[in-house]
């Protein structure tokens, strides 16, 4: 019998999504999907409305207070390039982290090889945080920004951005926050944590479709556009327009995606993000108890249930973590992700570069019966790699 299909990579992607949300999107979307603020017409505004209801809401999420700061991009990736390639100038220095994903570390090395900045990346603890004091000594008199990780895709430890924030604060610093895997799950606090803009994806935790995301700019910072074109506003001017959120947003926004994204939203505010959370964690602790009593399991996230994002990364002695997920997926059904995870200075620190690991990662539909599964196939998988 073919084994019930069990998704664990939901760091990923959630999947599935909240029951009926995109039948809802694609439904809204046929009826309301025009141009948003580009015509004159009554479907045009009703459109704008859409966008300008999700921006509200984000902004009310991430603690911000203009809602118009609050700009679509394809995901957070887009977001960190246009945040990073806006701000940085000749001659600036970042500090960033080893627990971050190529989406920071890309931008930075490439920008770093054109000769326009310098970088230091700081090192993490055994569980996987990163002492706010070792930013404190790395911000020199050049450094215009630190940039980091809320929550590490490979380790799941949450890091002491509020803390982070008070030191950029006070030495004249941005702060730049990677939410990939926080946003909807864990809370982003921009405000309060002196955070100059976050940058998020829609389609993991806010349980929207792909190719949404979104950079929540702070009212003190004003980040150069590196994209330019179609406002729908000023049309005569030969300048791209400054005011947000035209100012980083050129051509028509993904208008089914922000729909779909509405709907995640809608999802994590009728059940609350600390629910999910909860939900989450106490599945990612029957997962973790599980593979403990595992002789040959390797885990290599913090026994940690509070400063915790529901993933856990381990490998198998004797087996390839590749090898591991291909058992996974076609004696078991069940799908995780394998290899570096985008982050190759997390593997080369806990000793499983270049082949990396195995990651689990819990989503809000997960059951107790999944990980159960979950535990059973790599009960099995222990003793043959003992054998
Ligand atoms: N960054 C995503 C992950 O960790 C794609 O799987």
């Amino acid at each position: 019998m073919t084994p019930e299909f069990i998704y664990l990579d939901n760091a990923a992607t959630t999947f599935p999504k909240p029951e009926g949300a995109l039948e809802h999107m694609v439904e809204l979307y046929k009826i309301k999907g025009v141009s948003p603020g580009r015509g004159g017409y009554d479907l045009a505004f009703e459109a704008e409305d859409i966008v300008f209801d999700v921006r509200s809401r984000l902004a009310r999420l991430f603690n911000t207070p203009d809602p118009e700061r609050v700009v679509f991009t394809s995901n957070a990736t887009d977001s960190l390039n246009i945040a990073l390639q806006g701000i940085l100038k000749k001659d600036d220095h970042v500090v960033s982290t080893r627990l971050e994903h190529n989406s920071v570390l890309r931008p930075l090395y490439h920008l770093r090889e054109k000769g326009h900045i310098t970088y230091d990346l700081i090192d993490f603890d055994s569980s996987g945080c990163i002492d706010p004091d070792d930013i404190s000594g790395a911000i020199k008199k050049n450094t215009k920004l630190v940039v980091i990780n809320h929550v590490s895709n490979v380790l799941g430890a949450i890091q002491p951005i509020k803390e982070i924030g008070e030191i950029c604060a006070k030495k004249g610093a941005l702060l730049i926050v990677d939410a990939a895997q926080s946003a909807g799950i864990i809370p982003v606090n921009m405000a309060d944590w002196n955070i100059s803009a976050v940058a998020f994806t829609g389609h993991k935790s806010l349980l929207g479709p792909t190719g949404t995301g979104g950079l929540a700019v702070s009212p003190e910072l004003e980040i150069e556009p590196v994209r330019f074109g179609g406002t729908g506003i000023d049309s005569e001017s030969p300048v791209h327009n400054r005011i947000y959120p035209h100012r980083l947003e050129a051509g028509t926004v993904n208008m089914i995606g922000i729909i779909g994204l509405s709907e995640g939203l809608r999802y994590i505010e009728t059940n609350g993000m600390e629910s999910i959370h909860k939900k989450e964690m106490e599945l990612l602790c029957r997962l973790r108890d599980g593979l403990s009593k595992l002789e040959s399991v390797i885990d290599y996230c913090a026994d940690d249930d509070e400063n915790h994002a529901a993933v856990l990364t381990v490998n198998i002695r004797g087996i390839d973590p590749g090898d591991a997920g291909s058992i996974l997926d076609a004696d078991y059904g069940i799908a995780v992700r394998t290899g570096l995870h985008c982050a190759p200075h997390v593997h080369e620190n806990i000793g499983t570069f270049p082949g990396g690991a195995v990651r689990f990662s819990i989503g809000p539909f997960n059951t107790a019966k999944h990980i159960d599964t979950a535990i059973e196939a790599m009960t099995e998988i222990d003793r043959f790699s003992r054998h």
